[in-house]
């Protein structure tokens, strides 16, 4: 299985943004221990802080890849055009947040992403997104 994922505006800067919300475990750290852990699987990873960006990452991946994980970061909560893009190709994407954004200020509780996504995983730190691959091992 063919799985990446897909990381929007500062989450480069996890482990050392806001370590009471997002941990204190950098992205990098985390992922060398999630391709050990799913060894069997192909994990890619793409970080960008630029909307553009991401959206050419999807078209790129989304009509070969098996799965898609995507924090958006806050781009979730006010890009229509990667909402557009979701729309716009064939693999399934699983909206991932380490925060649980329904807990938090308001605006966090509107999403681009969720009317297009296959579902969503929320509020569990780094381990949603562990979670998101147990999700897509489950479905396939
Ligand atoms: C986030 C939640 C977003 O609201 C926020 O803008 C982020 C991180 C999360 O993973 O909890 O950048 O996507």
């Amino acid at each position: 299985m063919n799985l990446i994922i897909i990381n929007g505006p500062n989450l480069n800067l996890i482990g050392k943004r806001e370590p009471e919300i997002y941990g204190s475990t950098t992205f990098e750290d985390f992922f060398i221990q999630l391709r050990a852990k799913y060894s069997n699987l192909s994990v890619d990873y793409f970080q960008s802080n630029i909307e553009g960006e991401l959206i050419d990452k999807l078209h790129e991946v989304g009509f070969s890849y098996d799965g898609i994980i995507l924090n958006a970061g806050a781009y979730t909560h006010t890009s229509v055009a990667i909402g557009d893009a979701i729309k716009s190709i064939k693999t399934p994407v699983i909206e991932v947040h380490m925060s649980n954004v329904a807990a938090r200020e308001e605006y966090r509780h509107t999403s681009f992403i969720a009317p297009n996504a296959k579902g969503l995983i929320i509020g569990f730190g780094l381990n949603s997104y562990q979670l998101a691959i147990e999700a897509f091992l489950s479905a396939y």
